[in-house]
């Protein structure tokens, strides 16, 4: 029997107009365009501006973009995942939402939550259903409006996040391309180091949690970047050493964009040149669940059919982790 791997064969990304640079911070935080770019690599972030746009709005335009460059009919897609950590609305999914304006009626459509890891998870999700040959299309989406959740008076976040979606849809594939493994990982004990206290179950959102700018992303920065460091390098390169890739074998590392210092020391781990790496946080900052789909959006053209790529993310939760695939075409 023929076997069936899940292959990406459609990529789409939006961002918004609006361009909130370094120069803008400095008039709203106490920091520099040098500061920021020696120690992140960014330059810009993209912001939706817009009163009532949320997380759904660019999750169906990137949709629209794939749908309409692969002239696929929305009505053959079986399921809609997106990735997210700022839902339009804390109860009623944000990916059925999506679903329906974008006319995949006959899909079902669920949200998925894990941070800066929610597009790697989701790849692994979407997969799954694929390779088992329970669902033949499946759109994953990874989207996120950072700007609703930050606090820009905070500059140990304001100036890293930024607003973004990207879509990939998975179909079978029988010339083993697409998914070949993956190594996931999760440590609940990170929680303390990277989260929003209040609004959740624990904390109901009330006057003081806002007054007290409890509603908003903190971090300890210091020790994210020293776990985000070493876990998202031991992952990248388990998922060389598990199949027997020796550095020459892979065309791209496709790293989470959260901080050019940790792309760089992933990339050092397995030996890559930096013409091997998707870069793209000098744009867009981090842009949470959206930075893989955004890479690859923005890489696409300079993919070919063959090509091995290595994921790696790291996250909230703490949640990471590291996919190794095989790109399915030519653009
Ligand atoms: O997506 C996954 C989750 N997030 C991450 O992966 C983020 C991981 N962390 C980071 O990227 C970095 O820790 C940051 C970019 C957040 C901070 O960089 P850092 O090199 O760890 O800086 P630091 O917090 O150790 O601060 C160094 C200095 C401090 O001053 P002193 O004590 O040395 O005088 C800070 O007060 O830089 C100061 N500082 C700033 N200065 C200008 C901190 N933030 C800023 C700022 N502008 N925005």
């Amino acid at each position: 029997m023929t076997k069936i791997t899940a292959a990406i064969t459609a990529v789409g990304k939006y961002v918004p107009d609006y361009i909130l640079t370094n120069k803008e911070l400095e008039t709203m935080v106490d920091t520099n365009d040098e500061w920021i770019t020696s120690r992140t690599g960014i330059k810009e972030r993209r912001i939706l501006k817009e009163e009532g746009k949320g997380t759904s709005y660019m999750a169906i335009k990137a949709a629209e973009e794939l749908l309409q460059k692969s002239n696929i009919d929305p009505t053959a897609i079986d399921l809609v995942i997106v990735g997210t950590a700022t839902p339009d609305l804390p109860v009623a999914s944000t990916a059925a939402h999506v679903a329906t304006q974008i006319g995949a009626t006959n899909a079902f459509s669920y949200d998925l939550q894990a941070a800066c890891s929610s597009f790697l998870y989701g790849m692994s999700t979407a997969a799954s259903y694929v390779e088992s040959g329970r669902y033949k299309k499946v759109l994953l989406i990874g989207a996120d409006k950072m700007s609703s959740i930050i606090d820009y008076t905070d500059r140990a976040t304001c100036i890293i996040f930024g607003d973004g979606a990207g879509a990939v849809l998975f179909e079978p594939n029988t010339e083993n391309l697409g998914l070949q493994d993956e190594y996931l990982r999760s440590d609940g004990n990170g929680r303390e180091f990277l989260k929003i206290d209040a609004g959740g179950s624990i904390m109901p959102t009330t006057e003081e949690t806002l007054k007290n700018g409890l509603n908003s992303v903190r971090q300890e920065g210091k020790t994210v970047f020293k776990f985000a460091v070493s876990n998202m390098a031991d992952v990248a390169e388990k998922m060389l050493t598990r199949n027997n890739l020796s550095k020459e074998d892979i065309q791209w590392l496709a790293p989470h964009q959260a901080n050019n210092r940790i792309i760089d020391a992933t990339a050092r781990r397995v030996g890559l040149e930096s013409d091997k790496v998707m870069v793209n946080i000098h744009k867009y900052g981090n842009t949470t669940s959206a930075t893989l789909p955004l890479l690859l959006a923005d890489y696409e053209d300079q993919l070919k059919k063959g090509d091995n790529i290595i994921f790696a993310a790291f996250g909230g939760g703490f949640t990471w982790g590291a996919i190794y695939l095989k790109w399915a075409y030519n653009a």
